[in-house]
């Protein structure tokens, strides 16, 4: 079966090198793709948001799957355009990812249905939301914009001014345009951070390995939040008591949650989570695979990537075996420097080992471009992420970083204490 792969980024390369082991699996496509990926697929250069053209492609080249990978086409309905002119998808219907397309709305579900989650109010108006900080003048307050913001949308605001200041640039500058013109107001919960990326077909829920991921720019977790700098997987405190409380309390209440509103969720659902005090909470979900999560989570996995998203897709998820694989990976993210706030494009990547640079480590390919001399130039903010396997983390994390270092371009940086939290 030829499959089409949705998105140009390092989840996305990760996602096809596992559908290349697949069994099933014939020629690979990626639209848009990267210059790394094109290694691996055959890239064409359609845009990850343009719905018509997205399944023009799909009919023209008869693909039997298309994985729609990042979430604003999911928010946006491809998933459900595409199976509406008869082309398989994989990933949820529009009215399914709004779980993740409009925080007010999970909030509401969670709220609703009794899964626990920080508590919080949600404001149209800005002044009302104003009010309601200071009358609460409980610091720090978290405060997110209702829609997609390109993981920007969530401010954690230390004092009344942080508070206010993010209000406002939401609400009044239109920062993110139409999705901040609701938000919610949060509590600020204090813990450990797992992300838990599972498969369901609205029937069952298949967890993958849980993963951690690193959203700060630098060091000690300081500097900007990032699309993310590194993660590891399994994450160590994430032990079986945890998992069976987070399956009880969260995962299945949140598939029948989505079932009971008419928003069955097929695809991947991804929990963030926050260990607290008072058990597992919700921090946020995600209608889709997490980057560089999926760079840990995918090489774990056991099954046939293929045979599952099929059946995901026709509801038979229970009758695959999706299955963990014994070990650990370290992803390490290797970015631009000056990213996420500006940086430059177009330096050579020096000392890219198609097999990898040291056994056991693979390189996945988030922002690069193809040089004239066949070798690769920076093309984005996250340029490379590089994930290693071992039988521990340590292991992991070494091989991961002794790749790593083999590989240098103008300005490269990444963190050097990946994992080192929950070690
Ligand atoms: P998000 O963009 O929703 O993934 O949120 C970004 C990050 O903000 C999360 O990964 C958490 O580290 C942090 N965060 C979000 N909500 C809360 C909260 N209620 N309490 C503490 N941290 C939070
Ligand atoms: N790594 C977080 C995300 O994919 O949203």
């Amino acid at each position: 079966m030829d499959i089409l792969v949705v998105g140009s980024g390092g989840r996305e390369h990760a996602v096809i090198r596992k559908l290349k082991e697949s069994k099933n699996a014939g020629t690979i496509y990626c639209c848009p793709g990267n210059g790394g990926i094109a290694a691996d697929a055959a890239c064409v250069d359609v845009s990850a948001t343009d719905i018509p053209g997205v399944a023009a492609l799909a009919k023209e080249k008869k693909v039997g799957l298309v994985v729609v990978t990042p979430d604003d086409p999911l928010v946006l309905g491809m998933a459900d355009a595409l199976e509406a002119q008869g082309i398989p998808a994989f990933g949820p219907s529009k009215r399914a990812a709004a779980i993740e397309g409009s925080k007010v709305f999970s909030k509401d579900l969670m709220r609703r249905y009794g899964i626990p989650t920080a508590r919080y109010e949600s404001f149209d108006d800005p002044a009302r939301a104003a009010a309601y900080l200071r009358a609460q003048n409980r610091y720090p307050a978290v405060i997110k914009a209702d829609g997609l913001a390109l993981g920007k949308g969530v401010v954690i605001a230390k004092d009344e001014n942080e508070a206010l200041e993010a209000v406002r640039s939401m609400m009044e500058d239109k920062k993110f345009g139409e999705s901040g013109s609701r938000v919610v107001i949060e509590e600020f919960l204090e813990g450990v951070e797992v992300s838990v990326l599972a498969f369901t077909d609205s029937v069952s829920v298949v967890p993958m390995a849980p993963s951690m991921d690193h959203k700060r720019a630098l060091d000690g977790d300081e500097g900007p939040n990032t699309g993310g700098m590194g993660t590891i997987a399994p994450h160590p405190l994430y032990t079986p008591e945890v998992e069976k409380r987070c399956m009880e309390e969260i995962f299945l209440p949140t598939i029948r949650a989505m079932n009971a509103e008419g928003r069955p969720f097929q695809g991947v659902l991804y929990f963030g989570l926050m260990l607290t005090g008072r058990g597992p909470v919700v921090i946020e979900y995600n209608c889709r695979f997490g980057d560089p999560e999926t760079q840990v989570v995918l090489p774990l996995l056991e099954g046939d990537l293929l045979e599952i998203m099929l059946a995901v897709r026709e509801k038979r998820l229970a009758s695959v075996s999706a299955g963990r694989k014994e070990g650990c990976a370290a992803c390490v993210v290797l970015a631009s420097g000056g990213y996420p706030v500006s940086y430059q494009k177009g330096f050579p990547i020096r000392g890219l080992d198609p097999d990898g640079q040291v056994p056991g480590a693979v390189v996945y390919h988030a922002g690069t471009v193809r040089a004239a001399d066949g070798g690769f130039l920076t093309g984005g903010g996250r340029v490379l992420g590089v994930t290693a396997l071992g039988e521990t983390l340590p292991e992991a994390l070494d091989r991961s970083y002794a790749a790593l270092r083999k590989i240098s371009f103008e300005g490269a940086f990444c963190r050097s204490d990946i994992g080192q939290k929950v070690l």
